[in-house]
């Protein structure tokens, strides 16, 4: 509760603006939408409304392939229409990518397109971006593009799926293998999870948290849908107004956990719903070029960020994209309080040279990160303002 007041005060005396920046607003419509799919003719009078994706640049994969191919990223326009019938919520999200990438049958070095919607499970405070933090859970629906691939026992449960070119480790002959996989095939890899960050995902295998996802490819673009319930076991969003972030997984770049580009969470209002949530609005004014100044004397000693590489590699996320997935609200919360959020992303064995946070016998983790509760207002609104323009250029 303390911590909710201190957000709450913060927000306020730095002028927070109660608009909300990226939001996305979502028709009430009489259709049954639990009935819908990725064709319906539904969509077609959903108003197409748009957000960006910014490259997720926190954690540095340790793969050096994929360093290079995600090395000059771009931020992604989303093109998104939302619908609610009171009972359900349902996106649809159209995003570019040049290649379809679909996941056949397990193999290491096969990555699929994907995307994921993320919602919190509590609405009084912004979880972590990157899929949640401790004391601050979010579901997270995960689909990614996958062709037909066997599951020796049919059940849709086994993860490491065998392919055509491993088929002698079950001693069948080609065409048995190519019937079962016509009558096994489990063309879908749809998951919900509980996640409290990165590595403590939890998959819902009862069906909780169910939700109707399809992806579907056409002329260079990805269409992917999602429709949900508004209230389940563990959500609640039926007052009209929530968070909601999309992440987005490119195969051709080896996309997989961190490497992808990522929204900040985006305020959702279901038409008709005066809800406000503070946390969602950004801030007006600050000037960005003192806020730079700031930066450099107070932080850059531990983050790297766009071509300031004072840090050593791994010493702290990079914030190069920060202000491109990250509210204002989130950005004063890290500066202030840095334990309120710690980036659970790491694993702190990793580097151990520099671990991000300690963790204590309880297992509560203290970022190493100190507070910058004595920079003064204009201080911090400035700096503020200066990481909101820390992101990539848009593709
Ligand atoms: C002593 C090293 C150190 C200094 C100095 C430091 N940080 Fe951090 N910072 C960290 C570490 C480690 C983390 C990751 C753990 C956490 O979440 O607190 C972090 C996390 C963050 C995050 C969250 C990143 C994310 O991906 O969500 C932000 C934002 C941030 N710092 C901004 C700043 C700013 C702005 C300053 C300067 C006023 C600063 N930091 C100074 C070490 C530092």
């Amino acid at each position: 509760m303390k911590k909710i007041v201190i957000l709450a005060l913060t927000c306020s005396l730095f002028g927070l603006s109660s608009a909300m920046a990226e939001s996305i607003v979502a028709s009430k419509v009489s259709d049954d939408l639990s009935k819908i799919n990725i064709n319906s003719k539904v969509w077609q009078g959903a108003k197409e409304q748009s957000f960006i994706a910014y490259p997720q640049t926190t954690i540095e994969m340790i793969d050096a392939d994929v360093i290079k191919l995600n090395a000059h990223n771009k931020a992604k326009k989303i093109l998104v229409k939302a619908l609610s019938d009171g009972q359900n919520i349902a996106f649809l999200l159209k995003w570019k990518d040049s290649s379809n990438n679909v996941q056949e049958g397990y193999s290491a070095t096969a990555y699929g397109d994907g995307f994921a919607v993320q919602l919190p499970i509590k609405l009084d405070s912004l979880p972590y971006i990157g899929m949640g933090s401790e004391g601050r859970p979010v579901i997270v629906h995960l689909q990614k593009a996958t062709g037909k691939t066997y599951e020796p026992n049919g059940n849709k449960d086994v993860y490491h799926q065998v392919n055509a070119s491993n088929q002698n480790a079950f001693e069948k002959d080609l065409q048995t293998y190519k019937g079962d996989v016509t009558a096994l095939g489990n063309g879908d890899y749809q998951r919900a999870f509980i996640s409290e960050g990165f590595r403590s995902m939890t998959q819902i295998k009862d069906n909780s948290e169910d939700a109707m996802m399809q992806m579907s490819y056409s002329k260079g673009m990805w269409s992917g849908v999602i429709v949900r319930k508004l209230k389940s076991a563990n959500l609640d969003l039926s007052k009209g107004t929530f968070p909601v972030a999309f992440a987005f997984w490119d195969g051709d770049k080896k996309n997989r956990d961190g490497a992808k580009v990522l929204s900040s969470w985006l305020g959702v209002s279901v038409q008709g719903s005066n809800v406000k949530l503070s946390y969602l609005d950004e801030m007006n004014g600050g000037d960005a070029k003192n806020g730079e100044q700031v930066m450099l004397d107070n932080c850059s000693s531990c983050h790297q960020y766009k071509e300031i590489k004072n840090a050593p590699n791994f010493m702290a996320p990079n914030l190069s994209n920060i202000g491109g997935y990250s509210n204002a609200s989130y950005l004063v919360e890290s500066i202030t309080h840095p334990n309120a959020v710690v980036v659970p992303g790491y694993n702190v064995n990793a580097h151990p040279s520099y671990p991000w946070y300690s963790v204590d016998d309880k297992g509560v983790r203290t970022s190493m990160m100190p507070p910058f509760d004595s920079l003064d207002k204009k201080s911090l609104t400035d700096l503020v303002a200066y990481l909101k323009t820390l992101k990539a250029e848009v593709e």
